[in-house]
């Protein structure tokens, strides 16, 4: 079986999950960053994953355009479609908001994978804008209160890594 992982991300943590379900798929396993120039030859997998990470509620448009370009060819896949994102408890529906609905309808699984903050990657204006942001969300979200801009944060949910995966080795 061949699998192409397609991904968007700014800090590194899709690209860092499109890492791990490499190592635990089944088969021949190949990561597209949507950065590449490249177009990736869809005829040429079995099954597609694409993933792309939230911010101010939107998934990067460099998925929604590969989305949007590829939909035909991408329901006529095994598909599975991830985000990373913090904010858990809105994952469902910027879960939702980020695949058009045609490929939420087609796909095998859809996921989050929680996420993370890298803040030694982030710009002063990116590390201003998490810190308010997140002060905001840790009044409704506790898990969020603790956290420090000076500390690098990962909040990746295992479980949901792992159940995407047995559903992407399975038929
Ligand atoms: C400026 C900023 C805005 C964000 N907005 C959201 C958001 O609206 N919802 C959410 O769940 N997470 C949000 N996040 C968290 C990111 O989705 C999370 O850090 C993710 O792991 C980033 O993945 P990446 O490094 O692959 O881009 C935001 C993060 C930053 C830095």
């Amino acid at each position: 079986m061949s699998i192409l992982i397609v991904y968007a991300t700014k800090h590194g943590a899709t690209g860092k999950c499109a890492s791990i379900l490499k190592e635990r798929l089944a088969g021949d396993v190949s990561l597209h960053d949507l950065k590449s120039a490249s177009k990736p030859d869809l005829s040429k997998y079995d099954k597609v994953i694409i993933g792309g990470s939230i911010y101010a509620g939107r998934i990067q448009k460099a998925v929604s355009e590969f989305c949007n370009e590829n939909i035909n060819f991408l329901k006529e896949k095994k598909l599975g479609l991830y985000i990373c994102c913090m904010f858990m408890d809105s994952a469902e529906i910027q879960l939702k908001n980020a695949f058009p609905e045609e490929l939420l309808n087609s796909a095998a699984v859809k996921e989050s994978f929680g996420g993370e903050m890298i803040f030694s990657d982030m710009n002063f204006f990116e590390k201003t804008l998490t810190k308010i942001v997140t002060k905001t969300i840790a009044k409704s979200n506790p898990k969020l209160a603790g956290i420090d801009p000076k500390k690098d944060v990962s909040m990746l949910v295992e479980e949901n890594i792992n159940r995407f995966v047995q559903v992407m080795n399975g038929k």
